[in-house]
C-alpha cells in the first residue's frame, strides 16, 4: 500500500503533456477482438485500467505485445474463450465492454457484472436492452451476465437515458451485426467519436458518432488497422482546474481544445485567464476563483468527471457556489475529506452548496474513487502544510505518471510506503 505526502502551498508553473483518453482506450482496446487481423493501437496511457485490460485480451486469446511504452500489437486470431470472470475483471467498470465485442465476435458472451467507482447504483439496465434488441438471449446465472445470439441483426435502440457505457456496447455488438442498427439518445462523448472511428478504420460503417444519433450499418468482417488514441479530455481538466487552484500558471499540451470547451467556460467564469493553441491550453489564475454555478451533463454539457476537481477549487471560492450532479446518484462521498480539510459544504441529494473559506488546511485524506483522488491531491496542493493521501489505488487506475507530472509543475508531491502495523511489528 502507497500514499500521497503532498506538501503545498505553492502556485504551479510549467508545462504538462496530457496522455491518451483511459475512456477511449478502456472501449477500443476490447474493439480489438472485433478484427480479423492484428492490430497497433498507439498514445495508450500507462495505467493500471488499460493493463487490465490488456490482461483480460490475453487471458481469452489474444497475443498481446508491446512495441513501445504507450503503444501494444494485439493479434485477435487465436481468441477462443468467451469468458471474463470476476477476478479477470478486476472491477473495472470497462470490462462490461467484453460483452458487446465478444457477442459482436462470436455471438456469446459471459462476463462478470462490472464494477467501477461508487457513484450508487451502475445499472447495465440499457446494455441489456441493446443486446436483446439486436437478438440476443441476455441471462444473468451464476452472476454472470450471459449472452447468446444465432445471428445480431440490426434494430433501431432508444437509450432511456444517455449512457456512455451502452452508446459504446451496443456500437460494439452492432458493427457486425447484420443491417442497420440506429441507436437513438446516444451518448457523445469525445470517446464515443473515437471509438468510432477506430471501428471506421477497421472497415466499418459509422454515422452520426458524436451527436445524439448514431447509424451503424453491419459489415461482414474488419480488418486489422493502426490507431492512436484521442488525448484525455479529464486528464487535461483536472491540471487545468489545478493550476487554477493554486494560482499558478501552466501550459498543458497534447490537447484537443475542442474537447475542452466546457472545462474552459467554467474555469474562466471563475476567473481564470486560458489562450487556446491548436494542441495545448495556457491556464493562467492570479485572482480569488470567483462563485459560480455548476451542473454535471453529459457531452457537451461540464462533464462529470470534473465534478470533485471543480468543487474543490470553489472551496475557497470568494461566496456561496452551488454544484448539481446531473449524472450519478451520488458523487458527493468525496466531501467529508474535502471537510476534514476545513471545507465548508453542505450536500442535500444531487446539490452541494459550497460557502468559500479563506483557505484550505492540510489533514489525512482518502481517494473514495479515481476523479475524486485526484481532487484531494488538488486540495492538499492547495493547502499550506503537509496533506497525505491514502487509497491512491484509484488515482493509479486513470493517470498516468501523476506523481512525475505535477512534481515537474513544482509540487512537492512524493509516492510513499504505508508500513503496516503488522509490518512494524515484524520490524521492532
Ligand atoms: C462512463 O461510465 C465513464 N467510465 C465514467 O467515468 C463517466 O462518469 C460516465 O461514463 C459518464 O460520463 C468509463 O468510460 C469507463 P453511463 P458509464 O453509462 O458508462 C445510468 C471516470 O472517472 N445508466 O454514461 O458507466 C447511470 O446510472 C469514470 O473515468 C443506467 O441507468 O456511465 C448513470 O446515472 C467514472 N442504465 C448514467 O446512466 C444503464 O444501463 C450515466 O452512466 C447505464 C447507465
Amino acid at each position: 500500500m502507497e500514499k500521497f505526502v503532498i506538501k503545498g502551498g505553492k502556485a504551479l508553473k510549467g508545462e504538462v503533456h496530457i496522455s491518451g483518453a483511459k475512456n477511449a482506450a478502456v472501449a477500443i482496446l476490447p474493439a480489438v477482438m472485433l478484427a480479423d487481423s492484428p492490430c497497433v493501437i498507439e498514445n495508450l496511457p500507462d495505467i493500471s485500467d488499460v493493463s487490465a485490460i490488456l490482461n483480460v485480451m490475453s487471458s481469452l486469446g489474444a497475443d498481446v505485445k508491446l512495441v513501445n511504452k504507450s503503444s501494444v500489437r494485439i493479434d485477435p486470431k487465436n481468441v477462443n474463450s468467451y469468458i471474463v470472470t470476476k477476478e479477470m475483471a478486476e472491477g473495472m467498470r470497462a470490462s462490461s465492454y467484453f460483452l458487446g465485442a465478444l457477442l459482436g465476435r462470436m455471438n456469446r458472451a459471459r462476463v462478470a457484472p462490472p464494477g467501477g467507482c461508487n457513484f450508487g447504483v451502475r445499472p447495465i439496465d440499457q446494455h441489456i436492452k441493446g443486446f436483446e434488441a439486436l437478438g440476443a438471449e441476455m441471462t444473468i446465472d451464476n452472476g454472470m451476465v450471459d449472452g447468446c445470439a444465432e445471428i445480431l441483426r440490426g434494430a433501431s435502440i432508444y437509450l432511456d437515458v444517455v449512457s456512455v457505457g451502452a452508446t459504446i456496447n451496443i456500437m460494439l455488438a452492432a458493427v457486425k451485426a447484420k443491417g442497420l442498427t440506429i441507436i437513438e439518445n446516444a451518448a457523445r462523448e469525445p470517446h464515443i467519436v473515437d471509438l468510432a472511428n477506430f471501428l471506421n478504420s477497421m472497415g466499418a460503417d459509422i454515422m452520426g458518432a458524436g451527436t445524439g444519433i448514431i447509424k451503424i450499418r453491419g459489415v461482414s468482417s474488419l480488418r486489422g488497422t493502426t490507431y492512436s488514441i484521442i488525448p484525455d479530455q479529464i486528464e487535461a481538466g483536472t491540471y487545468m482546474a489545478a493550476a487554477v487552484a493554486t494560482g499558478g500558471d501552466v501550459l498543458i499540451n497534447n490537447v484537443t481544445p475542442e474537447h475542452l470547451d466546457s472545462i474552459i467556460a467554467k474555469l474562466k467564469e471563475i476567473g481564470a485567464e486560458i489562450i487556446e493553441y491548436d494542441e495545448a491550453v495556457r491556464v493562467t489564475m492570479n485572482k480569488k476563483p470567483r462563485k459560480c454555478k455548476v451542473k454535471t451533463l453529459p457531452h457537451p454539457g461540464f462533464p462529470t468527471d470534473m465534478q470533485p476537481q471543480i468543487a474543490t477549487v470553489l472551496s475557497v471560492a470568494d461566496g456561496v457556489s452551488i454544484v448539481t450532479e446531473g449524472v450519478w446518484d451520488s458523487r458527493f462521498r468525496y466531501v467529508d475529506q474535502l471537510t476534514s480539510m476545513g471545507a465548508n459544504i453542505q450536500v442535500d441529494g444531487k446539490m452541494a452548496v459550497i460557502t468559500g473559506v479563506e483557505a484550505l488546511t492540510p489533514a489525512p485524506v482518502k481517494a473514495v474513487d479515481l476523479r475524486a483522488g485526484a481532487a484531494m491531491i488538488i486540495a492538499g496542493l492547495m493547502a499550506d502544510g503537509v496533506t497525505e493521501v491514502e487509497d491512491i489505488i484509484y488515482i493509479d487506475r486513470g493517470y498516468e505518471k501523476i506523481v512525475e507530472k505535477f512534481s515537474k509543475l513544482g509540487a512537492d508531491i512524493k509516492r510513499v510506503p504505508i508500513i503496516e502495523e503488522n509490518q512494524i511489528n515484524k520490524l521492532a
